[in-house]
């Protein structure tokens, strides 16, 4: 494990945190941290974090220290970081990794710096950073060298972005900043309003992920959900369906999936026949969600397909990058 770990390709998400390692991912987390509030101690990281969320004693709050794709918090984002590669290093004290991290397109040299900082300062030897549609192209295993254009979408969880690569780098892309926290943020609000019912974060996450769909289902899934009564303050049950999410998410789903539209209205005629004979592959967690395949055929007018695992694509894909030496040397001058 040691000597494996060596090399790590990190997708350093919002939601997220995924770590490829020889061949495979050794490490999947939420990026979640939770720290005594006066002395801002880390009591715990990753999985153990999300599970005090919303359930902790009042001197420990629990936070991403990432938002919409990039660091919010620096020294907490680093903590988090040092964690996971002892995690994954085990007890041996091999010198640190080199890691090829995600950073979302179109980031502020400011913030990639702040990614580059927190790698290097959480024990990383030597930290590279490639944009993540073009690892997550990679990860798909799409032939990105060829002079064809293949286009990606990477559904994020706080942000998510399309590009239009060739020649090993990226044409055109665009990104918006929201990605599934913001369905999470309109299924909230829907049953606030329609029902008068509070629900945390996690609670809209699984109804999402459980019922949730882009479009309407052949067969409408339903599930009981508890929340606290708005007005008397006491739980209620009620039971939810899959075409009250489809409404509930319309909206900031349309705005997502404007990032791929806009994306192909830039793209050069030369490419765009390449995109309309492969379609668009989709990857991040988002991609799971039921019918989004469908959903972005019909909007944006190509096929639309997901990678097999689509929340771990962009970490495969930083891992291969790293692995491939040749590669790093064709597109890193392009960062
Ligand atoms: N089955 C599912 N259906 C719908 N959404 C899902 C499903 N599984 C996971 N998600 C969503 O995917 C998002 C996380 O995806 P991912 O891990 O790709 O994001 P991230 O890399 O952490 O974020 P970003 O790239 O924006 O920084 C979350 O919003 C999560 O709710
Ligand atoms: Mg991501």
């Amino acid at each position: 494990m040691g000597m494996l770990s060596r090399k790590l390709g990190v997708d350093l998400g919002t939601v997220n945190v995924m770590i490829y390692a020889g061949g495979q991912i050794v490490l999947q987390e939420p990026s979640m941290v939770a720290l005594t509030i006066e002395e801002e101690r880390v009591v715990a990281v990753g999985q153990e974090a999300r599970d005090m969320y919303g359930r902790h004693p009042e001197h420990i709050e629990v936070l991403r220290p990432l938002r919409d794709g990039v660091i919010a918090d620096y020294e907490v984002t680093e903590a988090m970081l040092r964690y996971f590669f002892r995690k994954i290093s085990g007890r041996m004290r091999v010198r640190g990794p080199e890691v090829m991290l995600s950073v979302p397109y179109g980031v502020t040299s400011v913030e990639k710096r702040a990614v580059h900082e927190a790698a290097v300062r959480a024990g990383a030897r030597e930290a590279y950073l490639l944009p993540e549609p073009l690892l997550a192209a990679l990860g798909a295993g799409l032939p990105i060298s060829t002079p064809a254009g293949n286009m990606i979408f990477n559904l994020g969880g706080g942000a998510s972005e399309a590009a239009v690569l060739a020649m090993n780098g990226i044409v055109v892309a665009d990104s918006v900043r929201m990605g599934g926290m913001r369905l999470d943020d309109a299924i909230i609000n829907y049953i606030r309003r329609k029902y008068s019912l509070v629900i945390g974060e996690p609670t809209a996450e699984s109804i999402k992920i459980q019922i949730g769909a882009a479009t309407a289902l052949p067969e409408e899934l339903s599930m009981e959900i508890q929340g606290r009564d708005q007005v008397g303050g006491l739980p209620r049950t009620i039971t939810i369906t899959t075409s009250e999410v489809v409404e509930a998410i319309e909206e900031p789903l349309q705005a997502v999936v404007g990032a791929a539209q806009s994306v192909l209205e830039k793209t050069p005629p030369e490419l765009a026949s390449d995109i309309i004979d492969r379609g668009v592959v989709l990857t991040g967690g988002g991609a799971m969600l039921r019918g989004i395949d469908e959903y972005i055929t019909r909007n944006v007018g190509v096929p639309a397909y997901r990678t097999e695992d689509p929340m771990v694509t962009a970490a495969v894909g930083a891992g291969r990058a790293l692995e491939d030496i040749s590669f790093l040397r064709r597109t890193m001058p392009t960062m």
